[in-house]
């Protein structure tokens, strides 16, 4: 493939919103307001914002030099860039990484899929019979066939947007699918916010507890970051690859993290003082999103339609994140075995069904199967948060920190010298020195090894 036949994304806003899109996922939605509630509230949220700054940004950083510079998918551009070295395991590695997440996030999308439909149901019947979240809930995700089927919609939908291509399908449905998103958070934040005892909830969520702050809690801010940004499979390297030369790459990096900061705190401002508000406690998992609140949406004057946007929320931050993992996957197949892009797409997506199915039977058919004690969907996540993903933001910042010309990395940050690059000396110490030794920690904490 020449780079003149490239896709890649056309405006600023459009790479902006691609990330983005990106980064925001479950893991803001529900994961980061409960490990913020649960870790000290602001306490907390400062470490999570100094690992973000500190440690998130040059990581992304680094996976965008790496895929602008190599032109390529994630394995692709690491050999560009070392053409005689293994380093392109890494890619190989984030590829597989991608396709292990897949195979669970896609459950959970699915869940909030059977949410939106269950929320439509109840806006458009004239008699809704009151019933009990958590037993609606156990019934559901136990079934076989319901999850799977939304588990298969779920992907469909986002191959079909991986289809149309980067800038038609990626781009193009990230610039309306963020705003929205944006706009049904901001809608349920002033719905919850002025509940009575709402307060309450806001004063949980930002009052800082600073005894709760020990080692575990901070190593879990620092996965939660790299996560939440989406850094350590190969997105960023395979997005990267599709940011034009002109685009200053380090904005992007910056207004990125800014932007998903920015809505896994107002995920926060909707959850808590809804949880107070109705007498709730927050807990951890599933059962915060699909049982805890459709309880609270049923004591809710309006509470349908609330319930509507909520899931639908959450079904679109689920769905573009599934979108970036799929398009790693999609142009490696395009690039390294000259595979269509629709086939590829056709046959990442029922490779990560076949295998996702698997983790959605986890909850109801094959519950009984355990690998090391835990269930198929707990040993995916395992796998993937806790080894693949740490060991890939690592090994990607250890390559560029000291394995790779430092004026190929300067003149590629900062556009052919066309850029002035006053923080570089700070980005290049944080990726040598800083970034790797504290991905290690919550490496080794990630097993349990201290
Ligand atoms: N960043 C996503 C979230 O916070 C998860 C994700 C990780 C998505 C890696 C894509 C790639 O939910």
């Amino acid at each position: 493939m020449n780079q003149t036949s490239r896709d890649g994304f056309s405006s600023r806003f459009g790479i902006f919103a691609a990330v983005i899109g990106s980064a925001i996922g479950l893991g803001n939605i529900w994961r980061f307001p409960y490990m913020v509630g649960e870790n000290g509230g602001a306490a907390f949220l400062i470490v999570y914002c100094a690992f973000v700054l500190i440690i998130g940004i040059p990581a992304m950083l680094s996976e965008f030099i790496i895929g602008r510079r190599g032109q390529g998918n994630s394995y692709r551009s690491f050999k560009q860039l070392a053409p005689q070295k293994p380093w392109y395991w890494i890619g190989l590695v984030g590829i597989f990484a991608a396709f292990i997440i897949l195979t669970f996030y896609s459950v959970i999308t699915g869940w909030t899929l059977e949410y939106v439909a269950i929320a439509l149901k109840d806006v458009f019947s004239s008699s809704t019979v009151v019933q009990d979240p958590a037993q609606v809930f156990e019934h559901f995700h136990t079934q076989a066939l319901k999850p799977l089927i939304w588990q298969i919609v779920t992907m469909l939908i986002s191959a079909i947007v991986i289809m149309l291509g980067v800038r038609k399908g990626i781009e193009s449905s990230a610039k309306i699918l963020m705003p929205l998103l944006f706009i049904c958070l901001a809608i349920l934040a002033v719905k919850t916010l002025t509940l009575p005892g709402s307060v309450e909830g806001l004063r949980f969520l930002f009052s800082p507890d600073f005894s709760k702050i020990n080692s575990g809690v901070i190593l879990k801010a620092l996965g939660q970051a790299v996560f939440s940004l989406s850094v350590g499979m190969g997105c960023l390297i395979t997005y990267g690859s599709y940011i034009r030369k002109d685009v200053n790459m380090s904005r992007t990096a910056f207004s990125v993290a800014i932007a998903d900061l920015l809505i896994a705190v107002l995920a926060g401002i909707v959850i808590f003082p809804a949880l107070f508000s109705f007498g709730m406690a927050p807990e951890q998992g599933p059962g915060l999103v699909f049982v805890v609140f459709p309880g609270i949406f049923q004591q809710m004057i309006g509470g349908v339609y609330f319930a509507l946007l909520f899931f639908m929320l959450v079904a679109i931050a689920g769905i573009t994140s599934i979108i970036s993992l799929l398009e790693v996957i999609v142009v490696y197949f395009v690039e390294e075995f000259k595979l269509k892009r629709v086939f590829a797409t056709l046959v990442a997506a029922t490779l990560a069904c076949g295998l996702g199915a698997f983790s959605t039977l986890s909850f109801g058919p094959l519950k009984h199967v355990k690998i090391f004690n835990q269930s198929i969907f707990d040993n995916s996540d395992f796998l993937a948060s806790n080894i693949l993903l740490p060991l890939g933001a690592f090994f990607v910042v250890v390559f560029l920190g000291w394995f790779y010309d430092i004026n190929q990395i300067k003149d590629e940050l900062g556009n052919q010298g066309t850029l002035k690059m006053r923080l570089f000396p700070v980005f290049m110490f944080i990726i040598r020195y800083v970034a790797p030794i504290a991905i290690l920690l919550v490496f080794l904490k990630g097993l349990n090894i201290f």
